[in-house]
């Protein structure tokens, strides 16, 4: 389980050096997504610097926030947003809080983006990023007042659990990015990555945490819903910092 989540580059290939949590999914747009997209990106989805890879981040590279947002208010991050809906619902009931989602799958941005316009959010930015890469070095060093993982893709197969984004090595990047008094959500319908996620937590020298309530801030997704008619009981956990 211990695996490489920061994903940084083999210095000879550039290649990513452990696996990503995501198999890239269809890039291309439908003619309403490409309409949003050309009327919204500039806006509303934060340029990248890339370091290869479409979905990468420069080393160098650091996200400001309050170029970004155009102001300076606590920042929820949402990791693999899918259509966003989860993330523009949370963000039109906060209006005074700033909400960043990231996702690989351009398709879900686009249709986040057409959320955005619909409800009218000027709180919302999405990244098209690798989550664990943004989290190594590109989002600010405790400046995350909460990170929100709602049903990261479940890789159900064993050989394939070594995809699964949530790991020891990733908790580490997640406490980098909180704030001390910072807090991380997570649910999954998989009863096997809920235990994964207890597991990891417990193992952390970086988090303490372990399995809550149902967080109310969390509206009901489509996974959700999917996970709930395919007979799936749902999971949330919870996790802070450790204190130093
Ligand atoms: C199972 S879907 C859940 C989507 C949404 N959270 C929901 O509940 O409806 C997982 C999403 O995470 C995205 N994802 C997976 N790995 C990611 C990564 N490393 N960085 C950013 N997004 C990722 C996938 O593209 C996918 O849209």
């Amino acid at each position: 389980m211990e695996h490489a989540a920061d994903s940084r580059r083999d210095p000879a290939t550039g290649h990513r050096q452990s696996p990503v949590s995501f198999a890239r999914r269809g890039v291309r747009l439908s003619e309403r997504q490409q309409a949003a997209w050309d009327d919204l990106a500039e806006a509303f989805v934060v340029d990248v610097p890339r370091d290869g890879a479409s979905t990468s981040v420069a080393l160098d590279a650091h996200l400001d926030l309050v170029a970004t947002f155009g102001r300076s208010a606590p920042l929820v991050v949402e990791i693999g947003t899918g259509r966003g809906d989860a993330l523009c619902t949370a963000a039109a009931e906060s209006p005074d809080v700033d909400f960043l989602g990231l996702e690989v799958w351009t398709p879900g941005v686009a249709q986040a983006l057409m959320m955005i316009r619909r409800l009218g959010l000027a709180n919302v930015r999405m990244a098209v990023v690798n989550a664990p890469e943004a989290f190594a070095t590109w989002l600010p060093e405790h400046g995350v007042a909460e990170v929100r993982t709602w049903f990261p893709d479940p890789w159900p197969k064993l050989r394939h659990h070594k995809r699964r984004l949530v790991s020891v090595p990733f908790t580490r990047l997640v406490a980098r990015a909180l704030e001390p008094d910072g807090t991380w959500r997570l649910a999954t319908d998989w009863a096997d990555y809920a235990e994964q996620m207890e597991r990891v937590i417990a193992e952390s020298d970086a988090v303490d945490g372990g399995r809550c309530e149902r967080f109310a801030g969390r509206p009901v997704t489509k996974f959700e819903a999917k996970g709930i008619d395919a007979g799936r009981e749902i999971h949330d956990l919870r996790a802070v910092p450790v204190r130093a």
